[in-house]
């Protein structure tokens, strides 16, 4: 053994939150889905066909020759005054009124995500979380030690009554809750939206129980009908921190999300984001000024939406035809994503290495569940792949099940 190693060995000694780091099911199956003629029902990644990529590399080439030495400096921890204006814009279409002075760049909602959990949460503090619930949520709040719980959905989205009964018995049991972390529009991985009358409802619970909540709607503006929901922000702005993203409406690879909060708040999102990257990029923050502010995008987003909108049909009409009897899913009116529930008894977990022996790879529903739960379910996505190729998708899947008893 060299000696490098030996000191290593006895030296690197991990925290305990290391423990809470766990791979993520999505990441895991990412490098199966590189693979030739895999058929990937598992990633959320946007369509980016649609792009005027001619476009944006004119802006890309100006940006650097014109403003290079502002777009390849440090800039502001907030983010460029001007992304933060042009964010309030992109909020304003779903009602949200926002003050550029309370807005956060981040490099993506992940990160704001993770600010926040650190900023609010004390190992074993409680957050509450719709069950089932965003990978990378559930996988940032684990690896930061707080204890999350989940309360049931239905077709409506999270159930009030479902969310006073964990409240009331968390409390109980002595138990501080931090805040309800909540995809109320086109929820990953569900599918569902929360309905309008509820929305209300879950804020004043919120409030009433003293309860802070965190909503992330990267997929709100990819409604296929090209309505929107109120926001939960527009119903409480002091008691609701609003967390969104460019990566599903543009580009995930440039890393630009953004979190609304109130003054206090964004302050300390601030110094807590500067200890993590100093500032976000300033090259991609001005990528995305540029597009958003001389480029058609809503027009790009419309577009995108119809793809997603015929993409989800083709998906729902498989499933009709490839799924054992007795399976449901949910019924996306926007988004990426539906959520299917087999007969009990199939589990997806087993279900996956066969899908893949055959061609198709998928998240298996556990994963979108911190405790044991979701065995017979699993997300599919309908985002990305062709409309060809999500029928074939679902015939293997089918096949590969029939293939399991
Ligand atoms: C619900 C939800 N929140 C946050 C994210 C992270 O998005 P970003 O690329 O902005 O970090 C995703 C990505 O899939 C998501 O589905």
């Amino acid at each position: 053994m060299t000696e490098t190693a030996s000191i290593s060995l006895h030296t690197l000694r991990f925290a305990d939150r290391a423990e809470g780091y766990h791979p993520s099911p999505v990441r895991e199956v990412f490098e199966v889905s590189m693979q030739p003629n895999m058929i990937s029902l598992a990633g959320g990644n946007p369509d980016l066909a649609g792009l005027p990529l001619e476009r944006i590399a004119d802006m890309a080439h100006s940006l650097i020759s014109e403003r290079g030495l502002e777009a390849l400096q440090y800039g502001s921890g907030a983010g460029t005054p001007e992304l933060q204006a042009l964010v309030c814009e992109v909020m304003a279409l779903e009602g949200i009124e926002a003050d550029p002075e309370n807005v956060q760049i981040t490099s993506g909602s992940q990160m704001g995500l993770e600010l926040i959990t650190k900023l609010f949460c004390n190992p074993g503090d409680v957050i509450l979380a719709e069950g089932p619930s965003y990978v990378g949520a559930l996988g940032t709040f684990e690896g930061l030690q707080a204890e999350v719980v989940q309360v049931p959905m239905d077709e409506e989205g999270l159930v009030p009554g479902q969310l006073r009964a964990a409240i009331a018995s968390l409390k109980a049991a002595g138990k501080t809750i931090k805040f309800l972390y909540t995809i109320p529009n086109f929820n990953n991985p569900a599918g569902t939206s929360l309905a309008v009358g509820r929305r209300q409802e879950i804020v004043d619970i919120a409030r009433a129980e003293g309860i802070a909540i965190v909503e992330d709607n990267p997929y709100g503006l990819l409604s296929f009908d090209g309505s929107y929901k109120a926001a939960l922000h527009t119903l409480d702005p002091e008691n609701v921190i609003y967390l969104g993203s460019f990566s599903k409406i543009f580009s995930p690879g440039l890393r630009v999300g953004w979190v609304l909060a109130p003054a206090e708040v964004r302050k300390r999102l601030q110094l807590a984001a500067e200890a993590t990257t100093i500032c976000p990029s300033v090259l991609s923050q001005m990528l995305v000024e540029s597009y958003i502010s001389g480029f058609d995008w809503r027009q790009h987003v419309r577009d995108a939406c119809r793809t997603y909108a015929s993409r989800c049909q083709a998906t729902l009409d498989a499933l009709a035809e490839y799924m054992p009897a007795g399976t449901t899913w949910t019924r996306p009116t926007g988004g990426f994503f539906t959520w299917i529930t087999l007969p009990e008894g199939i589990s997806t977990e087993a279900l996956l290495q066969p899908a893949i022996d055959s061609g198709v790879v998928f998240v298996p529903g556990s994963a979108f569940f911190a405790h044991a739960a979701g065995e017979n379910q699993f997300r599919v996505a309908f985002s990305f792949e062709s409309e060809e190729s999500l029928r074939e998708g679902i015939r293997r899947l089918g096949a590969a099940m029939a293939t399991l008893a």
